[in-house]
């Protein structure tokens, strides 16, 4: 789907569909109400009952006076309460009815929308990323293919054009691809998604960006020293890999932005075996491994003027003859030791070692993203990521690209105090803290392996996949880490 910037007027743009705003109470936007000049009033007429409600459409053909074919009204909620929540609803509504349309192109009239006090390039970032998301498929597993591919391949967004909203909906576009691309990833099931396909995943992008790559393989782990890492892949029958992409679009001197993303390609438990129900679902255990894939991606497409280092640590937590056991002591990377009380709680191993090589690039900022724990769903349910950093500048700056980007997060505490949950008898430190504060103890165990960096962690348990009927991958948070990355090197 191509996105183009271009002044339009509604009446008499050629587009298969001209998409245009109401509010509640019957109340056009300016946009409509051209159309409704051109038709002589016919517009007005045939709303009906039409509600104007947030996300209702309501779909005109054969307007007299206007030259598309189809006008499509959507519902935008009272005019007092329109905020970015409600311009969001609206495109993907608008996205949802062309779908079903079969028009091959159409011009959005509601990105000039006026969002308290977001620049209009807000209003092309997101109308592009709701439209991409909306006609998101994944259906490359199935022999019958449930619908024809959609037809709209056009959008016109109708703004005068300025080097300011070419930029956002560059930047857009190649988010949207990012973020699709993780997606992809998150559903791909694991027999597919194996550690491997990560790897040769990243070499594609590295081969069409012209990006640095290295994989580590179980022996450079060996060498190193990453005994956490290593002690949670030991029962796979997939070999583990480290991978490591590098994008260079700032200044040499400029220290790089390090992104480290969880990349467990399926999460059994190992050991501390998970039940049955829904264990499906932890195909998805590789998301942030995948949203790191997919932001370099994105940044390198946009040719960002940003340094980044992506570190993607992947492997399978499985149970077997050769598996971690529960009471396993085991020496990290970093030289300290842990005793591996819950073989489950396998994302802060392979992350602690992640975390600790990730040291070696002299970064400037890490980042590490990881479906880390069911406790950060109980506390955030699916709406924010969980946000920890040592550094409240940078949880700081995090949060207001995540609200930027509205692919929002949530600061916990990450205090001294908690820490003594994560006491061992026997090693340095355990790998799990108990039931209290889960996602907490979580963040505290990795924040004893980035003592010397800038560093954050977001908890994606609950954000990158949704469950029930809608079952799948959200690409979150693609959007936040692209959106940060490019405020932190200046653009706003
Ligand atoms: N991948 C899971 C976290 C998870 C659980 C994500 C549910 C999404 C939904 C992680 O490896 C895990 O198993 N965490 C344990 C930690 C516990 C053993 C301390 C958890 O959250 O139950
Ligand atoms: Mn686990
Ligand atoms: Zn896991």
């Amino acid at each position: 789907m191509e996105f183009s910037i271009k002044a339009l007027s509604p009446e008499a743009a050629k587009a298969g569909c001209v998409v245009v705003g109401i509010h509640s109470g019957k109340e056009l936007t300016p946009a409509a109400r051209r159309v409704d000049q051109a038709a002589r009033g016919a517009l007005r007429k045939a709303l009906g009952d039409l509600s104007g409600k947030t996300g209702s459409t309501l779909l005109l053909r054969g307007l007299p006076g206007v030259a598309a074919e189809r006008v499509l009204l959507v519902g935008l909620g009272a005019r007092s309460e329109f905020a970015e929540a409600q311009f969001r609803d609206a495109v993907r509504a608008a996205a949802n009815a062309l779908k079903e349309l079969g028009a091959k192109d159409a011009a959005l009239f509601l990105v000039d929308a006026k969002i308290g006090s977001r620049a209009l390039g807000w209003n092309v970032r997101h109308a592009v990323l709701g439209m991409r998301d909306a006609f998101y498929r994944f259906d490359q597993l199935k022999t019958q293919k449930k619908a024809p591919e959609p037809a709209l391949d056009q959008v016109f967004l109708p703004l005068s054009s300025s080097s300011k909203l070419q930029d956002a909906l560059a930047e857009a576009s190649a988010t949207a691809d990012g973020a699709a691309l993780a997606r992809t990833l998150g559903n791909l099931p694991a027999n597919i998604c194996t550690p491997a396909y990560l790897a040769a995943e990243a070499a594609k992008v590295a081969r069409q960006f012209k990006l640095g790559i290295d994989v580590l393989e179980r022996r450079d782990m060996e060498k190193l020293g990453m005994g956490a890492l290593l002690s949670v892949t030991r029962a796979s029958h997939q070999p583990p890999k480290l991978i490591v992409l590098r994008y260079s679009g700032g200044a040499k001197t400029k220290k790089p932005l390090v992104l480290v993303g969880k990349g467990i390609t399926f999460d059994t438990g190992g050991i501390s075996l998970k039940p049955a129900a829904e264990m499906d679902e932890m195909k998805f255990d590789m998301s942030g491994a995948a949203s790191v894939l997919g932001t370099v991606k994105a940044l390198a497409a946009m040719r960002a003027p940003v340094n980044v280092v992506g570190v993607m640590p992947a492997c399978e937590n499985m149970p077997g003859g050769a598996a971690s056991k529960p009471g396993d002591v085991v020496t990290t990377l970093s030289g300290q030791t842990v005793e591996i009380l819950n073989t489950d709680a396998e994302g802060r191993l392979i992350l602690c070692d992640a975390l600790a090589y990730a040291a070696r690039f002299n970064p400037e900022v890490v980042v590490d993203i990881a479906t880390l724990t069911g406790a950060c769903v109980i506390a955030l349910g699916h709406v924010a990521s969980g946000l920890f950093a040592n550094d409240q500048k940078l949880a700081d700056e995090l949060r207001e690209a995540a609200d930027d980007a509205w692919d929002r997060v949530w600061q916990m505490p990450l205090w001294e105090d908690y820490q003594e949950q994560l006491r061992s008898n026997f090693a340095d430190m355990a790998n799990i803290g108990g039931r209290p504060a889960g996602c907490i103890t979580a963040a505290c165990f990795l924040a004893r392996f980035t003592r010397k960096l800038r560093w954050a962690h977001l908890d994606i348990a609950g954000t990158a996949w949704k469950s029930g009927r809608e079952k799948g991958s959200t690409g979150r948070p693609v959007p936040l880490l692209v959106r940060f990355a490019l405020r932190h090197a200046g653009r706003k």
